[in-house]
């Protein structure tokens, strides 16, 4: 799909635009956006409203075929809510049901002229990158490996018609807003692979791709290289499977040469069925999903690479199997992790943390600004937060308050919301061992605070925030499928950071 920015200048007054459909907002008060009162020709707008075929509310809609208009041949009439303001959930509520009625038509241009402006709090980017949001959340397609395909829209050009003081802004903002939604797809599209294709191998082939395509810097480290490190926690995990393991490392280094990196590290478990402490058959095949963190570490490293952001960032992403074997994790098993920290792994189901604490320490290295792990951790973190939320983690002094609120505005504005929850040393009492260092799992209470506090164990040279995915990489069911969350929150913080 084409996306542009159509200058509303006199050149271009909206009852001469040729295009299929114009999209317009009426209120809920029977007043016309100005927008739908400059195609108000003998009334067609207004007598609609008066005669109530459509209400205003938000959400409701209604098609004019044929209208008096020069240049369009319908007009699309949304309902908005009350003015003067435009609530945030209401604007969404009525683009959703645009595109929805849209998409039922044989509508292939659009020309989106609603009140951008004019939503409470927000600006033209935040209304352009809604609009492009909910385009990708109806368009989105996985089905690649059906025989038969789904039916296509028919939509192919959308233009946003923007005041031509907004333009530049516009411009910029659609820009950012289709590099989300292209790292968002590409986030899908690897979650949605089956396991049997999306192997280690497969993720470093695809982020070899990303390298070469945005001339970022890659390493791909084999078995060797990473035993060579010492990473014997992460080791441990893949060494149950017929796959090699893989410990990708991206790099964008296109901030000032001494500026400290933003590193983002991925889990990237292809396949987790719980290993020894096996998991139960059903929905086992969601544990495809399990490399979703790792998958949005490559989503938003396409979004980096399509902006060129004038950053240092490094994304990591340790890529194995979890499987059950005579050469498994068996409970009971200790190991050293890079950190030098040794592991009791009471249930080799809880191997996230046990892949991510070795990238952890892997981090120092680069002497980072801010690391921010992304991971599908804990059963836990459904439970507490469902699919709404996604858990945010981090340790309680300044600097994390900072960035944990830094990362909560991102996640409000990209509409891909968080959560904070707390880490707490209270909590690290549930890790103890009698045998080693700490053990891999605390219990049932608070599992995914505990799982939180396992990693802070290996995060203490910077600062640093925790991403569980686990209840919002994917759904289940009927619609079942990875949503490519949370590559806008993570995009919209590190765009942020360039204001
Ligand atoms: N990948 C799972 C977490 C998960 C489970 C995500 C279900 C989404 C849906 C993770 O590796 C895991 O198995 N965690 C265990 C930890 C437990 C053994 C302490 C869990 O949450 O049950
Ligand atoms: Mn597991
Ligand atoms: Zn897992």
């Amino acid at each position: 799909m084409d996306f542009s920015i159509k200058s509303a200048d006199s050149k271009n007054s909206l009852a001469t635009i040729k295009t299929d459909c114009i999209l317009v907002g009426v209120y809920e008060d029977k007043k016309l956006t100005s927008e739908a009162a400059e195609l108000d020709n003998q009334g067609i707008i207004s007598n609609a409203l008066k005669n109530g075929d459509i209400d205003g509310k938000p959400g409701s809609s209604l098609l004019l075929r044929e209208p008096a208009v020069a240049g369009s041949r319908r007009i699309l009439l949304v309902g908005l809510g009350k003015k003067p303001e435009i609530s945030e959930k209401d604007f969404r509520q009525s683009v959703d049901a645009a595109i929805k009625s849209l998409s039922q038509t044989t509508v292939a241009h659009l020309l989106i002229a609603l009140p951008l402006n004019n939503i409470s709090g927000r600006d033209v980017s935040w209304s352009i990158y809604s609009v492009l949001s909910a385009f990708h959340a109806l368009l989105y397609r996985s089905d690649a490996l059906k025989s038969q395909k789904g039916p296509s829209s028919k939509i192919q050009k959308v233009a946003f018609y923007i005041p031509s003081s907004e333009v530049t802004n516009a411009k910029k903002a659609l820009a950012q807003a289709k590099a989300i939604t292209d790292g968002m797809s590409l986030t899908q599209d690897l979650g949605n692979l089956a396991a049997n294709i999306c192997t280690p191998t497969y993720l470093a082939k695809q982020a070899r791709h990303l390298a070469r395509k945005y001339k970022f810097d890659i390493e791909v480290l084999d078995k060797k290289q990473i035993e060579a490190l010492k990473m014997g926690s992460f080791l441990s995990v893949a060494k149950g499977s017929d796959e090699p393991p893989k410990f990708i490392v991206l790099k964008h280094m296109n901030g000032k040469s001494k500026e400290a990196p933003v590193v983002l590290v991925g889990k990237g478990i292809t396949f987790d069925s719980g290993g020894i402490s096996l998991k139960p058959g059903a929905s086992m095949d969601e544990m495809k999903f399990d490399m979703c963190g790792a998958a949005s570490v490559l989503g938003t490293f396409k979004a980096i690479g399509e902006l060129n952001l004038k950053q240092n960032i490094i994304g990591i992403i340790p890529a194995c199997e979890n499987m059950p074997s005579g050469r498994a994790n068996k409970p009971g098993d200790i190991v050293t992790s890079m950190s030098g920290q040794t592991i009791e792994i009471l249930n080799t189901d809880a191997e996230g943390r046990l892949i991510l604490c070795d990238a952890l320490t892997y981090a120092e290295k680069f002497h980072p600004e801010t690391v921010i792990d992304i991971a599908t951790l804990t059963g836990s973190c459904i439970v507490a937060l469902g699919h709404y939320n996604s858990g945010l983690f981090t340790r309680l002094d300044e600097a994390h308050d900072k960035l944990a609120n830094d990362l909560i505005a991102a996640a409000k504005s990209s509409n891909d919301p968080v959560w904070r929850m707390p880490i707490e040393d209270a909590y690290q009492e549930q890790l103890k061992s009698n045998f080693a260092d700490m053990a891999n799992i605390g219990g049932q209470p608070a599992g995914c605070v505990t799982a939180a506090c396992f990693l802070e164990r290996f995060t203490k040279k910077y600062t640093w925030a925790h991403l569980d995915i686990a209840g919002t990489a994917w759904k289940s069911g009927t619609a079942k499928g990875a949503t490519g969350r949370p590559v806008p929150l993570l995009c919209t913080w590190l765009i942020n950071r360039e204001k």
